[in-house]
């Protein structure tokens, strides 16, 4: 996700530019950096680590300038380094920039450049920007880097100083945040609006593609065509805290309504239409992938969960066999693993404890492992055999939302990827999935854009004590991560069954009223999760069920339905999620619960 900042003005930057940096650790916080511009000099300091690191070290410079730019970084693209932290500059070090966001032609970009005789230091998508200013720049920055933001493709927040156009900083913004401060005598550029609270309430919202130019006589921002733009001020009446988290009142609010992008980043430059998978951690040849006979994935918590779906997934396109564990039963069963076994490990923060010996357990007796992590370069990501990152930026609440919905887009991407290199369905049916994940951001939005009728069954949900989940095939997979979002935060006892086991026990508990939530998006399988709805419906039950847009016969059957945007089955569990991550998360508020922070819970597990 990453965080940058800039201040222009009277007063010394660099105590501004860390305070600023601070407001903005919870985007990232795998490394850090300053770029001033001192005595006519672009001066660079940053770090790996957390901001305090960068502190000590600039803390002895004692810069004077009151021009600078700074980031907290969270790696997608190479790990958390010294080297690979921003500011980047150019080769000559005249140049310097901060970016939020991910380049997605970066690759295109750095050969063309390397051709035109540039130099690269760092595993960076960003230090294509600064060499594409010094390509462009001809004594004016703006006109620089609106050109070079012209070549580059993806989403950026950036920042840009010059020392052979000083006294200015030049911001802009794709896809990605960034708003500007507007102070007496100075002015800010902020990743997020807590980032300047200090010092103005006073702000400008940029539209995408909207260049700022930031003087010692003011703040103009101009259009991609240099047309000038008259903006209004908006004026922040929030409080820092409530800031922090976007206006939202909780985290998980937020990353919940974050998911559109998280999808879309994930797809990033590994799915594009009409071309071949590309997936750029995981190098595997087609006759490894030929020779595997068994997968396992290994993993805790929601992360298991999405394993759930991923095995259906990987049998259904890559037919490969597909057993899933978690990872604390995994370590202590004595798996069968051989040369020929393939192992998946998922975990969001990349550091849990049973993952990690799970993993260690299977290389050792010769399996290849493949971490879908959320977190560049951490235990897991480091000792796996490939990586693939989902890029859904830092989660902070507990439970899991906005990480889980990123790790099914891995889990689909690389059972696609199997599908295509082992040829095992056909290319029109690909490119179909294909399309739906590409439609994926959107329909989620749809859903988040609406959400009152979701809301509208919390006032029945939280007086339960129990509630029930559920659901067949794909759908049982998503029924487990709904019971888990609701038990963990609101502390509702609930379980995930799926529909035809009910019948072989948990039916005795179904009474007069119990609460049962229904899934039935499954096209092939809807008759028979109609039949297991009745099972409950004669027995007392009251039933919510989630089906999709135009699957209506359910209504016959239920108390009322909430209903998914028609998507291809196979890719349902991304939208029948949030539903039931949006009741879990009212229905907790409605109780008074601690939704970040649901007691007893850590977001990282290191021990075992
Ligand atoms: C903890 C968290 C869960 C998480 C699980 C696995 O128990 O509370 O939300 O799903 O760990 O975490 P991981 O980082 O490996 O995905």
């Amino acid at each position: 996700m990453c965080g940058i900042v800039g201040y222009l003005g009277e007063k010394k930057a660099t105590p501004i530019l860390i305070e600023g940096l601070s407001k903005l650790e919870y985007r990232g916080y795998d490394s850090s950096g300053i770029a001033v511009v001192e005595n006519g000099e672009v001066k660079i300091e940053k770090c790996r680590g957390r901001l305090s690191n960068l502190k000590d070290k600039v803390l002895d410079k004692d810069f004077t300038s009151s021009i600078g730019i700074g980031h907290t970084r969270w790696a997608t693209h190479g790990e958390p380094s010294d080297v690979n932290s921003h500011p980047h500059s150019n080769q000559d070090g005249t140049i310097a920039v901060v970016h939020n966001g991910i380049i997605e032609n970066y690759i295109v970009l750095r050969e063309w450049l390397i051709s035109e005789g540039y130099k690269f230091v760092s595993e960076t998508d960003t230090e294509v920007i600064p060499h594409l200013v010094d390509y462009y720049f001809d004594g004016n920055l703006e006109d620089a880097v609106i050109k070079a933001t012209k070549r580059m493709e993806g989403s950026y927040a950036l920042g840009v100083i010059s020392k052979n156009d000083p006294d200015k900083i030049v911001a802009v913004r794709k896809d990605s945040p960034l708003v500007i401060g507007v102070g007496e005598n100075e002015s800010f550029i902020a990743s997020d609006i807590p980032a300047v609270l200090n010092s103005t309430r006073d702000v400008y919202l940029l539209e995408d593609k909207e260049f700022v130019v930031m003087t010692k006589s003011g703040i103009t921002i101009y259009d991609e065509n240099k047309n000038k733009v008259d903006k209004q001020i908006f004026h922040v009446t929030w409080d820092i805290d409530a800031a922090e988290k976007g206006g939202y009142e909780h985290f998980m609010l937020k990353e919940i309504y974050e998911q559109p992008k998280a999808i879309k980043d994930t797809l990033t430059s590994r799915i594009v239409k009409g071309e071949k998978i590309k997936i750029d951690g995981i190098h595997l040849t087609k006759e490894q992938i030929e020779n595997f006979d068994r997968i396992y994935i290994i993993a805790c918590g929601t992360a298991y969960h999405s394993g759930v779906v991923g095995k259906y997934v990987i049998e259904r396109l890559a037919k490969i066999p597909v057993e899933i564990d978690v990872a604390s039963e995994f370590r202590y069963r004595n798996p069968l693993i051989t040369e020929k076994t393939l192992m998946i490990c998922i975990s969001q923060s990349g550091e849990t404890a049973d993952t990690l010996a799970a993993l260690r357990l299977a290389k050792e007796k010769g399996a290849r492992i493949i971490a879908i992590t959320n977190v560049v370069g951490s235990s897991i990501s480091r000792e796996a055999d490939d990586v693939f990152y989902t890029w859904a930026g830092p989660e902070i609440a507990v439970a899991s939302t906005k990480a889980y919905i990123t790790m099914l887009i891995a889990l689909y991407i690389i059972a696609l990827y199997m599908a295509e290199v082992k040829n095992t369905v056909r290319a029109t049916e690909i490119e179909k999935i294909k399309d739906g994940l590409l439609n994926l951001s959107e329909k989620t939005a749809e859903i988040l854009n609406d959400i009152e009728p979701i809301k509208a069954f919390v006032d029945e949900i939280y007086k339960h004590k129990d509630v029930y989940y559920l659901g067949r095939g794909l759908d049982y997979a998503v029924a487990m991560e709904g019971s888990l979002k609701l038990k963990e935060i609101s502390y509702i006892h609930s379980e995930a069954y799926a529909g035809g086991e009910l019948k072989h026990g948990t039916i005795a508990l179904i009474e007069e009223g119990t609460s049962v939530i229904a899934l039935a998006t499954q096209s092939d399988l809807y008759d028979k999760m109609v039949s297991n709805i009745r099972e409950v419906k004669t027995r007392g039950a009251k039933v919510l069920g989630i089906a999709m847009e135009g699957q209506t016969e359910i209504e016959k059957t239920v108390d009322a339905t909430i209903y998914i945007p028609k998507v291809m089955s196979i890719l349902a569990p991304v939208l029948s999620v949030i539903p039931l991550q949006i009741l879990a998360y009212y229905t907790a508020v409605k109780k008074g619960c601690d939704v970040d922070k649901p007691r007893n819970l850590a977001k990282s597990v290191t021990v075992e």
